[in-house]
């Protein structure tokens, strides 16, 4: 039985027992549609709190899950937090209360913008799900207010309404994208459609909720089967976060510190392909970061213990709680060189762990900078390391030494084609540690890599290296450092000590 039969079958045992005013079930007490102080006319159908003071809406009166959840966020305390910052002017208020904003109304005179009235004072259900006076007054699923999830700004709709500008900048980071690089913002070309219906669970919005199990219904839904380039939404707003509130900071649909693929938020998408039992086509990774982080990613040769993982401190949760996004999603301020006055809010919404900055600290549009422009500060915020040069250097020396292994593993592999070609071709009865040693340089290759498990990299090509020297007799043209040949794996690595 689907959710709308059960709130049908509610307002049908209701309107049977005209004695009693509510009746719960699990997700819904009904009351009468009259049971509410009619809202005034100026709020064009906007019908916010019956009780203010308490903070009960009316729609929670019916929806009580979706009320007890909303209670529990920031967004019920908008007003109150604007009062409380001591700035508040009329400028505020749209943002910080029921209005046109967030939802497919465009005409401004609406809510508390006309009505000043404190029943749509917070960023309440109607923010999002439009006004709902004829709803409220006679549910039907014809009139049932479905909120959007687009995020973009463009769209008269959706969270990037009130989140935009130089202080929450979330909408306009989040927009920005790289020419032709990777983008939370942008649907993957070729992921979509696609025979093969996985890709969209992780490139497309709709996919992902379906993925997460989420059932409840919106305007963009669409059967995860009747997804086209055309009404494909990218990783918006509300994929990670849960517009009504969840047990997770800020509203994230999953914790952001769970060190497991499947538990984590941007591990359940960033691990597609990260060792070869995952390899079908393409002798290749797709999205390895999780895995690589938790030290589980890549080929192990025979020999090599796969009993424990390999990781660093960046993927040790004792050490660095938000993995992920301590790097990716690090909330910083700017001050404007100039006046000393303008403050600019990174909110980590690029997603990009050492953006190019200008001279005031602010992320440019083009990412094309070299190192010296890239600012380090998430590494330094967090704690982890003294300053963004030492940061700097260890991305660099860490570089410098996997891309040597990376040519060192290439010499080797060349050379085992030249003797067995066939041993390094996909489709052979077994997989090959020439096939396998190739898996470990696309891994090495991935960007980033060695930056979230060094350590684990290096040991890889390292063993990929002798394994081929024994199965094959070839010895790479450029020599492995003997430095490297003989450190025993670094199984966990204590904040403070020597971070490489
Ligand atoms: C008087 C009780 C009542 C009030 C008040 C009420 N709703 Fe509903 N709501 C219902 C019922 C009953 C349904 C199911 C309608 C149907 O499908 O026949 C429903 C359906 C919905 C749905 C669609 C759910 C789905 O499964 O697709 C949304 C969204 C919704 N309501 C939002 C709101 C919002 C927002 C408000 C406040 C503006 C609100 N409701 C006020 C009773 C109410
Ligand atoms: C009507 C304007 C408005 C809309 C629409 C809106 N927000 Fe907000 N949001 C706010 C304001 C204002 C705050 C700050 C409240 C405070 O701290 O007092 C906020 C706070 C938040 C927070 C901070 C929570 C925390 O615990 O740190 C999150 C997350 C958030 N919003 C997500 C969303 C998402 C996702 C959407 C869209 C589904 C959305 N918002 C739509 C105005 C809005
Ligand atoms: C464009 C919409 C918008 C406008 C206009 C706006 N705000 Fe906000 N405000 C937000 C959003 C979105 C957040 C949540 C940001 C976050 O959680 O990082 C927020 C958060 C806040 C907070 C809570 C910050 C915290 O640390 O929890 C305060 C206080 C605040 N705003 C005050 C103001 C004041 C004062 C003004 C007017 C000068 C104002 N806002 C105008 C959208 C707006
Ligand atoms: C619903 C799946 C999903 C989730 C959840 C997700 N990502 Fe992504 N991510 C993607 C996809 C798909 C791409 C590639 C997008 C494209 O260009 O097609 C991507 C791209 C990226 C990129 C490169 C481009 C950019 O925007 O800078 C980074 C970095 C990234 N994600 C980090 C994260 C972090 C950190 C988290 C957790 C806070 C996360 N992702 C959560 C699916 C996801
Ligand atoms: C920040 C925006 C936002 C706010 C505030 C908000 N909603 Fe929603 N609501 C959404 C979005 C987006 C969806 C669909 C996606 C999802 O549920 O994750 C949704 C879905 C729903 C549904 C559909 C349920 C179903 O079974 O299909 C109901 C009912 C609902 N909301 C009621 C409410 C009520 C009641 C409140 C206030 C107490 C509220 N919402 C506050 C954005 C919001
Ligand atoms: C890929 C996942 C992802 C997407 C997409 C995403 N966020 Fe977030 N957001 C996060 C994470 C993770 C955090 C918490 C970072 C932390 O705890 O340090 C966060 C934090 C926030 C906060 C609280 C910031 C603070 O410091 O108070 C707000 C507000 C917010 N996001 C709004 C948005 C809005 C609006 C959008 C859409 C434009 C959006 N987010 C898209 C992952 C995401
Ligand atoms: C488990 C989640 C997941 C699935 C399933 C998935 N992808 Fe991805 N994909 C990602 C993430 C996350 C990224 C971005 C991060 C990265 O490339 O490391 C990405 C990146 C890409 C890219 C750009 C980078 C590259 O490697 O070329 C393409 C193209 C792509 N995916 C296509 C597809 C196609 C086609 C499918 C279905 C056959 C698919 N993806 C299935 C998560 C997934
Ligand atoms: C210790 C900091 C740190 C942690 C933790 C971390 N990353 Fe990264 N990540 C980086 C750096 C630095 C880069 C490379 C940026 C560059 O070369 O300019 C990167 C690159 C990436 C890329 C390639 C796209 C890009 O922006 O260059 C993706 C995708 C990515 N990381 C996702 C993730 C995911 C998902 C996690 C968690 C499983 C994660 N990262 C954990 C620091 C980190």
């Amino acid at each position: 039985m689907n959710r709308f039969n059960r709130v049908r079958r509610t307002f049908l045992i209701i309107a049977a027992s005209a004695v009693a005013l509510t009746c719960r079930s699990d997700r819904i007490v009904y009351r009468s549609g009259t049971n509410f102080a009619p809202p005034p006319v100026a709020a064009a159908n906007f019908i916010g709190y019956f009780d203010a003071a308490n903070k009960q809406t009316v729609c929670g009166s019916c929806h009580v899950d979706f009320q007890t959840r909303w209670a529990g966020t920031k967004h019920a305390n908008a007003w109150s937090d604007l009062q409380g910052s001591g700035g508040a002017t009329g400028t505020c208020n749209a943002c910080h209360s029921v209005s046109n904003l967030g939802n497919a109304i465009s005409d401004t005179a609406v809510g508390y913008r006309t009505t000043k009235d404190v029943r749509y004072q917070d960023v309440q259900c109607e923010s999002c799900h439009g006004p709902g006076f004829t709803h409220a007054s006679g549910p039907t699923s014809a009139n049932r207010p479905l909120a959007s999830i687009k995020a973009d700004t463009n769209a008269t709709n959706g969270c990037g309404e009130c989140h935009n500008g130089v202080h929450n900048p979330f909408v306009d980071e989040w927009k920005l994208t790289n020419e032709g690089g990777l983008s939370h913002s942008i649907v993957q070309s070729g992921t979509v459609p696609n025979a093969d219906l996985t890709c969209v669970g992780c490139h497309t919005a709709q996919g992902a909720l379906n993925k997460f199990g989420v059932t409840e219904n919106y305007v963009e839904k669409v059967a995860t089967t009747g997804l086209t380039a055309a009404n494909a939404l990218p990783i918006v707003c509300a994929t990670c976060h849960d517009p009504h509130g969840s047990g997770n900071d800020h509203q994230l649909r999953f914790s952001i510190s769970a060190p497991d693929i499947d538990d984590n938020l941007c591990m359940k998408c960033h691990q597609r392909r990260a060792d070869p039992s995952q390899v079908t086509t393409r002798n290749s990774v797709h999205s390895p970061e999780g895995p690589t982080l938790l030290g589980l990613a890549g080929w192990f040769p025979p020999g090599m213990s796969t009993g424990d993982s390999i990781i660093g401190t960046h993927g040790t949760p004792s050490a660095n709680p938000k993995l992920c996004a301590t790097c990716h999603v690090a909330r910083y301020a700017a001050t404007d060189l100039a006046t000393g006055k303008f403050v600019f809010q990174a909110t980590g919404h690029r997603f990009i762990a050492a953006p190019c900055v200008d001279a005031n600290g602010v992320p440019t549009k083009d990412q094309s900078c070299t190192i010296t422009g890239k600012t380090f500060r998430s590494c330094v915020s967090s704690g982890c390391h003294a300053t963004e040069a030492v940061a700097r250097t260890l991305y660099l020396t860490d570089s410098t030494r996997i891309l040597q292994l990376i040519a060192s593993a290439n010499s080797a592999i060349a050379k085992v084609k030249a003797i067995k070609a066939s041993e390094c071709t996909l489709g052979g009865p077994k997989y090959t540690s020439c096939l396998g040693t190739q898996f470990n340089v696309s891994l090495a290759q991935a960007p980033g890599g060695f930056v979230h498990n060094p350590f684990l990299i290096e040991q890889l090509l390292v063993a990929s290296i002798n394994q081929l020297q024994k199965d094959y007799g070839v010895t790479p043209n450029i020599s492995v450092p003997l430095s490297l040949q003989f450190i025993p794996p670094p199984r966990e690595h204590v904040n403070g000590a020597a971070l490489r």
